[in-house]
């Protein structure tokens, strides 16, 4: 059985499913939100250390405004009525990405992230304004200025990931098989699941089952 530390998640569908069901997108965001909150639970019990959510990408700011708007209008009422529950759930808030936001959300990312740093049971790494071709540059330029080697080590100490072990698994919802510029560099070997489901409709059932199938995968990290 493999041991499982990390699990990513590129949350897609919710525009589709918002469209499908209500005429309107946001709606599927909102109805995307339940589901997060589903799968904390569940990564909880299965006692998963890491689990990173992509929520908002560089690219995403291409959408309408109303649509981004929405969607940190979302962020925010989440963060202040849940933080002091995830916090009371042992749960650690870590926001990957470039906090380049308005000064208020700024504050709240940066408050929430303060509030649960010391958390043990799960850590939460959600992905905003994130990209990870620009991770990557950044991680460069700064390695190249630093008086350390090439090495993957130290390279990695410059990514937003450091201290965070690789993902074991990465999920995409949402019936699209690509990766959207997302963790290139960590899921170098991860196992990757793209399920059929819209991210509105994927649940705790679907986690569970890609959690069973992970477990008895033959992972070789290039060995035999
Ligand atoms: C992708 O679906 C989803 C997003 C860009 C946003 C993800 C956000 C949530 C799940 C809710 C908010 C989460 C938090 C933690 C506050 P899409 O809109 O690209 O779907 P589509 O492919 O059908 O257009």
């Amino acid at each position: 059985m493999n041991p499982l530390q990390h699990v990513a998640i590129i949350m897609d569908g919710n525009g589709r499913w918002g469209l499908k069901h209500k005429k309107s997108r946001n709606l599927g965001h909102k109805a995307g939100l339940n589901v997060v909150e589903q799968i904390i639970k569940e990564s909880i019990k299965h006692k998963i250390k890491f689990l990173t959510l992509f929520a908002f990408s560089t690219e995403n700011w291409k959408r309408p405004k109303k649509e981004i708007n929405y969607l940190f209008s979302l962020l925010e009422t989440f963060l202040k009525n849940k933080i002091d529950e995830l916090n009371k759930k042992q749960i650690k808030l870590q926001i990957i990405g470039n906090k380049k936001f308005s000064k208020d959300l700024n504050k709240l990312l940066i408050d929430s992230e303060k509030k649960t740093q010391k958390n043990k049971v799960l850590q939460i790494n959600l992905a905003l304004n994130y990209g990870s071709k620009f991770e990557l540059i950044e991680a460069f330029k700064k390695l190249k200025k630093s008086k350390y080697k090439f090495t993957e080590k130290n390279f990695e100490k410059y990514l937003q990931t450091k201290n965070i072990p690789d993902p074991d698994i990465l999920i995409r919802t949402g019936n699209t098989q690509r990766l959207s510029n997302f963790l290139l560099w960590q899921i170098a070997y991860a196992e990757v699941f793209f399920e059929k489901k819209l991210w509105p409709d994927f649940n705790k059932k679907d986690f569970n089952k890609i959690i069973e199938k992970y477990k008895k995968i033959k992972r070789n990290f290039g060995n035999v």
